[in-house]
């Protein structure tokens, strides 16, 4: 266990740090040292520390994160944070939690968590994710639920599903939406409602769709008939029950009983909120130890849009959503949001306590959206520690063909470090 308390001590990790060291991050391929640059702002030094922190490959992150999201962050990046910044039972909070990378993450190492995201989508895919249920339990449940077999949507989903197969999407539709106005849904509904919400679409037979796009993308019905007619395509039937137990079969893989029985502990204290960051008044003052977080990027990705069969299924408005989600359309007006979402981490934080706040490489990297970040932090009070730019090693394709490895703007991520 690392424990770094000081700005000092973690500046020196960082700049000291070699992959090797850590066992289960050890890389061989690692290039182990440090870089180091800095930014200067307002007469002041701020270090960049530009290293391969983290790698996606060295150590594989538990099956139960695999659940797509559109710009979700790999479990690596809050699992260095966590590791390095935190102790067990200390509070992880991620304001833009998203399929919940970093509250699943803190809850797997024993820490207490607070999530939030503006889309309802992402609690129905974190929360059940902290109550997990019995396998055998959840067989028997689907089995309960019944299957109308002239069910069929009240939009036109004819370009997606054979007759069949939305049918049964209907009637488990049906079947959720009456238990939880009933007020009898529970830990088996949660998790059917997340299997097959992460179901609906996808480029494999695993997903209720005919073949369309990877789950996390935006697809219309338009697009989708276009898709059809190139690949001369006809939705085949699919057995929804076989793909929702294998789907969770697959999240449940290398689950300890111990560590589920931690995930439901944590889950059933934790603060679940569905609201704008900037305004997260159930969550008490300096009540968090850490935030690890990625906020929407510009205009970059439409959330809203993204999401509108999963809305669909779960009976929430798309349209709804789509008003309350940040999508700034120019770096001014997306600031303007950040520091007010910086003012209210800066109130809920603990005093020593730590933020973590990654931006990606925005128009390939013309815009440094770190740099831009590091005055909010400091107009809300916080000391700004690092920035920590992580890396991945020169592939050999890419040694071959000369191709400087960022070229494509896609292999790093870049997190401004605060602390109160
Ligand atoms: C980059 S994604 C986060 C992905 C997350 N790190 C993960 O691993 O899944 C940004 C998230 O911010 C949410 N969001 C957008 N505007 C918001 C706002 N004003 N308040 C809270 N959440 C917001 C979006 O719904 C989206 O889930």
């Amino acid at each position: 266990m690392i424990k770094t308390n000081n700005i000092f001590k973690l500046r020196k990790y960082l700049q000291d740090f070699t992959l090797a060291e850590e066992s289960d991050f050890f890389n061989p391929n690692s290039q182990h040292q440090t870089q180091i640059e800095f930014l200067n702002y307002n007469q002041q030094s701020y270090p960049k520390f530009i290293n391969e922190f983290w790698t996606s490959r060295q150590r594989q992150a538990t099956a139960l994160h695999e659940i797509s999201y559109r710009a979700c962050f790999k479990p690596q990046l809050p699992h260095f944070f966590i590791r390095l910044l935190t102790e067990s039972g200390e509070v992880v909070y991620d304001p833009f939690a998203g399929r919940g990378t970093t509250v699943l993450e803190a809850a797997l190492l024993n820490r207490n968590i607070i999530a939030n995201d503006i889309n309802p989508i992402s609690r129905i895919l974190y929360a059940a994710r902290l109550q997990v249920p019995k396998l055998s339990k959840l067989e028997q449940r689907l089995a309960e639920i019944p299957f109308e077999k002239t069910a069929s949507a009240n939009i036109d989903l004819s370009m997606f599903f054979h007759p069949d197969t939305e049918a049964e999407i209907v009637s488990l539709k049906n079947y959720l939406a009456e238990r939880q106005q009933n007020g009898k849904e529970d830990l088996l509904d949660r998790w059917l409602r997340m299997i097959a919400t992460n179901r609906l679409t996808g480029h494999s037979t695993g997903f209720f769709s005919v073949y369309s796009l990877p789950p996390n993308q935006a697809i219309s019905p338009q697009s989708q008939r276009k898709i059809n007619i190139k690949r001369n395509q006809q939705p085949e039937y699919r057995n929804t029950r076989a793909l929702i137990l294998k789907k969770s079969k697959s999240l449940l893989k290398n689950l300890f009983p111990a560590t589920i029985q931690q995930l439901n502990e944590i889950g059933q204290r934790a603060l679940f909120l569905t609201q704008d960051a900037r305004f997260t008044d159930k969550i008490a003052d300096q009540s968090v130890r850490l935030t690890v977080t990625s906020p929407p990027f510009l205009n970059v990705v439409q959330y809203a849009n993204d999401n509108w069969l999963r809305c669909w299924f779960n009976g929430i408005q798309s349209e709804e959503v789509a008003h309350q989600l940040t999508m700034a359309k120019s770096l001014e007006e997306w600031l303007q949001v950040m520091a007010q979402v910086f003012t209210e981490l800066y109130r809920i934080t603990q005093k020593d306590g730590w933020l973590a706040f990654e931006v990606g490489e925005v128009r390939r990297g013309k815009i440094k959206l770190e740099e831009e970040i590091v005055p909010l932090g400091l107009q809300a009070r916080f000391e700004c520690v690092a920035i920590l730019i992580n890396q991945q090693t020169f592939t050999k394709t890419a040694n071959i063909w000369g191709v400087a490895n960022n070229a494509k703007g896609t292999n790093t991520n870049r997190i401004v470090i605060f602390r109160k």
